[in-house]
């Protein structure tokens, strides 16, 4: 074995025996015994082991209340990402499998075979250490692009493209789905520009009336229309020496886009009702999920303006298209409402990986951050189910239990059938029907 001291095994085992002959046997690391559930959660705490081997079959206590599976979850609790072995006697299969659904990572049933503990043990290091590196680089990831997660070719060249373009000052264009991530690239920019120190001002042309779209932007002086009590600075004032998003370009009305285009070749604004020209040091970044090409050629969207805020343009694909993406996300989305909601989730099913994998998430990030969060909330085990997450094929379901009873069916038939010899009364008897019933699903079936 050539294993490092600085990786502690915790070994919960009542058994001297067995206790002596384990710590002997993995003297390659640094072994921490325990004998009872207390001592074990005391060790996990001061110890901190990345694996615990332990037997399921704890005696009681002093007090009377030790139970095995008590003991994994608080482990578990205390160290989600531990990796815990636990060790069976006579209780058999049934145990180890409840114990890999709270979340152990393997199981081992006594008596102890050396050398398959021994791999279990390696591997479950190996996992660990695998794990832990893949935390890192996720950690570092978000922070080198502000909470922006990615592992798709396609979203890391976006990811080398925000970085590259984020310090100059032109004008982007993100263009994508609903919900695909274009604010938090919007931030990322300013983020990683000279400008992250002053303001970035978002605001959503969609959401503001259109008649009040324009004093939002421009601001107004006292008295530029009723109501205008004090002179107020807009949206791109505020901007000044920092960063303006202006979300959901595509619905700007045009004679609003004629104004912008005017600031955007001038770089000066006039207030509404006002005289002054106030010089203005913005860097323009503009979202839309429409197609704005499409918008120029109808005469929705003013051609020149297009190509004044879409200096570079950046398409974001929808999650859908994002392959790897979709389980790393979601594993992160978890993970920070986890967290934040202090609960004790450790995963995803496997039906879950398969139904995020296939699903096609016509409201990208959105969608899945809110499809984790209900699912986290109702969710009772470790494991997020296809079901927490709310993915149940009603179409499917039908389908699956018809040929799971053709499948009973048959096999039920043939087992009688060579039972009996062929022989017809005997087989229906034994099946509890009649002989015409079994005639008819022989015929049914096909079978001689
Ligand atoms: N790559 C990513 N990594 C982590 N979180 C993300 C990522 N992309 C999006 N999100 C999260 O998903 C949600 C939606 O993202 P965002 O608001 O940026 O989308 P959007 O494209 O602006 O959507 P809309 O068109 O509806 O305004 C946000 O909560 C955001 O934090
Ligand atoms: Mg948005």
């Amino acid at each position: 074995m050539k294993n490092n001291k600085a990786d502690t095994l915790l070994i919960v085992e009542d058994d001297l025996g067995l206790q002596t002959q384990l710590k002997w046997h993995f003297a390659d690391y640094n072994v921490v015994i325990a004998a009872n559930q207390k001592q074990a959660i005391s060790a996990i705490r001061l110890h901190e082991p990345k694996v615990m081997i332990q037997d399921l079959g704890l005696p009681p206590d002093e007090n009377g209340v030790t139970e095995g599976f008590e003991l994994l979850q608080q482990a578990l609790h205390l160290r989600p990402h531990m990796k815990i072995i636990v060790m069976t006697g006579n209780e058999g299969n049934e145990h180890a499998m409840k114990a890999v659904k709270l979340g152990s990572y393997d199981f081992y049933a006594k008596p102890v075979e050396a050398d398959t503990l021994d791999l279990i043990v390696q591997r479950a290091f190996h996992i660990y250490h695998l794990e832990e590196k893949n935390r890192q680089l996720n950690n570092q990831q978000e922070s080198m692009l502000n909470g922006l997660i990615a592992s798709d070719t396609k979203m890391l060249k976006i990811c080398k493209m925000v970085e590259k373009i984020a310090p100059t000052d032109a004008s982007c264009l993100l263009i994508g789905e609903s919900g695909t991530g274009k604010e938090v690239i919007a931030n990322s920019l300013h983020q990683l520009s000279l400008r992250k120190d002053n303001n970035m001002i978002a605001i959503n042309c969609a959401a503001i009336p259109e008649n009040l779209i324009e004093s939002e932007l421009f601001g107004y002086e006292k008295g530029a229309f009723t109501g205008a009590v004090k002179s107020t600075v807009g949206k791109i004032e505020m901007a000044h020496k920092g960063t303006l998003f202006l979300d959901e370009i595509g619905d700007m009305p045009l004679h609003l886009q004629a104004k912008l285009l005017r600031f955007l070749q001038e770089r000066v604004i006039e207030r509404v009702g006002g005289r002054n020209q106030i010089n203005i040091d913005t860097r323009i970044i503009c979202a839309t999920h429409k197609d704005l090409d499409k918008l120029v050629e109808t005469g929705e969207f003013r051609e020149d303006l297009f190509y004044r805020i879409a200096e570079i343009q950046i398409d974001i694909p929808p999650l859908r298209e994002r392959g790897s993406d979709k389980i790393l996300l979601a594993k992160y989305l978890l993970n920070k409402y986890v967290k934040k909601q202090k609960l004790q989730i450790v995963g995803f099913s496997e039906d879950a990986i398969n139904s995020i994998e296939t699903h096609t998430w016509p409201g990208n990030v959105r969608e899945m951050e809110n499809k984790i969060k209900r699912a986290a909330i109702m969710c009772d085990l470790k494991y997020i189910t296809a079901l927490d997450l709310g993915f149940v094929n009603e179409d499917i379901a039908p389908l699956n239990l018809k040929e799971i009873r053709r499948n009973a069916e048959v096999s039920a038939l043939k087992q009688a059938l060579i039972a009996s010899d062929n022989n017809i009364s005997a087989a229906a008897k034994s099946l509890g029907i009649t002989r015409p019933t079994l005639y008819d699903l022989m015929k049914k079936y096909d079978m001689q």
